[in-house]
This record gives C-alpha cells, sequence and structure tokens, in this order.
C-alpha cells in the first residue's frame, strides 16, 4: 500500500526517465519505490531473501525469496495509462506461496497465499472480496490478453502470429494491457479469461501467477508444465480454455510464420 501511495503521489513529479533499450524505460520512481520495499522488507521480513527488479538482492537465510517489481507496466506509468502496479511473491521450498499486487490507479489490491485462496481488495471503496473459483469459458466468448518483449525482434513477429490465430478463432478479443501482474490478476477476477507472453521474469508473474491459481486459473508453460516462473513463457487461463489454448500455441509454435 505504501509502495502503491508512493507512484500516485509521484507520478505528475518524475525526476528522470532512462532507457535500458530503445524501448525500455526506467524512472527514478522504478527506484524509489524499490528502495522503500528493501527498506520494508529489511525490517518485516529480516529473514527472508529478495530479488528486485532495479538491482536489489538479498539471500537471506530463511530459504524464500520475495520476488519484487517495484512498479509494473512503467510504459505505461509514464504515459498515465492507469494500469501499472507494485508485485510481490515469495517463493518457497514448495513453490510461490505468498502474493500481493496493488494496482493503485485501479483501486485493486489481489491478495493470495497457496491453497487458502485469493482476494480482490478495492481500499478506496474499502470492499474485499474471495475470489470464486473461475468456471470454464469457450474461446468463442472469451476475452484474452497477451503482452510484447521490449526487444523488438522476431519473437514479437511470432507472437502477432499467434495472436492472429486467436482473433481468427474469433475470441471476443485480445488486450494488451502493459502489466503482466494485473493481466494475471484479471484472468483471476474474470475481466479476462485467458493470458499468455513470452519473455517475462520472475518478479513479473510470481505474485499474479498464485493469484491467479488460487482462483482457479490454470498456469503453465507452453508444454503445459509448471516451468513458467523463469518468465521465458506463461499461459494463465479458466479451465478448459487453458487445453484449447496450448493446442493453439503448440500449433503455431510448431509451424510458426507462415
Ligand atoms: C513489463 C510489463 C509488460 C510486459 C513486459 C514487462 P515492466 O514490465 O509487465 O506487460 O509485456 O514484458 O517487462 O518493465 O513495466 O516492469
Ligand atoms: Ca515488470
Ligand atoms: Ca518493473
Amino acid at each position: 500500500m505504501a509502495a502503491g501511495a508512493l507512484q500516485m503521489a509521484e507520478q505528475d513529479r518524475l525526476r528522470s526517465i532512462a532507457y535500458k533499450s530503445t524501448t525500455d524505460m526506467v524512472t527514478d520512481l522504478d527506484k524509489r519505490v524499490e528502495a522503500l520495499l528493501v527498506d520494508l522488507f529489511a525490517r518485516e521480513f529480516p529473514d527472508d531473501g529478495l530479488l528486485a527488479e532495479e538491482g536489489a538482492v538479498s539471500e537471506g537465510t530463511s530459504g524464500r525469496v520475495w520476488q519484487i517489481d517495484p512498479l509494473d507496466g512503467t510504459t505505461n506509468y509514464v504515459h498515465h495509462h492507469p494500469f501499472f502496479a507494485v508485485s510481490l511473491g515469495r517463493v518457497s521450498a514448495g513453490g510461490i506461496d505468498l502474493a500481493a499486487v496493488y494496482a493503485p490507479e485501479l483501486d485493486e489490491l489481489y491478495l493470495a497465499g497457496a491453497s487458502a485462496g485469493a482476494w480482490l481488495e478495492r481500499p478506496r471503496r474499502r470492499t474485499r472480496l474471495a475470489l470464486p473459483p473461475r468456471e470454464p469459458v469457450d474461446l468463442e466468448r472469451a476475452l484474452l490478453a497477451t503482452g510484447f518483449p521490449y526487444v523488438r525482434d522476431e519473437l514479437v513477429v511470432r507472437n502477432c502470429e499467434l495472436l492472429k490465430s486467436f482473433l481468427l478463432r474469433r475470441c471476443h478479443g485480445v488486450r494488451r494491457g502493459g502489466s503482466a501482474a494485473i493481466d494475471l490478476c484479471h484472468v483471476a477476477s474474470g475481466r479476462l479469461d485467458g493470458y499468455w507472453e513470452f519473455s517475462l521474469n520472475p518478479w513479473d508473474l510470481a505474485a499474479g501467477s498464485l493469484v491467479a491459481r488460487e482462483a482457479g486459473v490454470v498456469v503453465s508453460d507452453f508444454s503445459g508444465g509448471d516451468g513458467y516462473l523463469d518468465g521465458s513463457q506463461i499461459l494463465a487461463a479458466v479451465p478448459g480454455l487453458h487445453a484449447t489454448m496450448l493446442a493453439i500455441i503448440r500449433e503455431e509454435l510448431l509451424d510458426p510464420v507462415r
């Protein structure tokens, strides 16, 4: 909440925008929010390690590591598009076990614990909802989302082919929200039905993938397995739709760019 409040308070006062590559921006706020979180975590979870996008790393002694994205959706943030978030996911020996994604402009705080459920809190509205398990949705009735890597190479072309495949199969639409953490939470809360992306990092998806799973969403890599935490491939979709989307992705990847 403190990190989200800082994002909101400082959006009109950005001091610096640097470029990690021609399209990948980093602002002073990414770094200031990370510094705030690193301080808080040192106080609140002194035994846990952390790995944060802008460079903070600590090993900790507990065997648990927090994957931290201080500002997921930096491009949106710079352009005053409302989809940006703080994303915090804890990884233990058994996998991701605690998650928080806070999108302050949307007034959406998603929380999840492994085998404990997922919740959507709306702090300004003072509401809290336990997310019910998602029900199956046919592809023809589904709203999907994806994202594109900053590096505009062959992977962008391949993802455009995939996007085309889903559109031609007449789903309701394909969105590009610009925050992987929010995309995953929106599959959990029913605003979206399926989401896929290539080339992410663990801090983009650790938290959102647990929120999704705890809401009954099926989350996998593109082979249908559990190896999505490294970020190279993730597919999250409601039951039934996941199998349909996986088959299309695999067909497209085996026969790319026709
Ligand atoms: C990005 C967002 C975006 C995804 C990019 C990510 P950032 O994170 O999650 O939706 O498409 O690949 O890198 O850079 O805004 O933290
Ligand atoms: Ca990110
Ligand atoms: Ca980020």
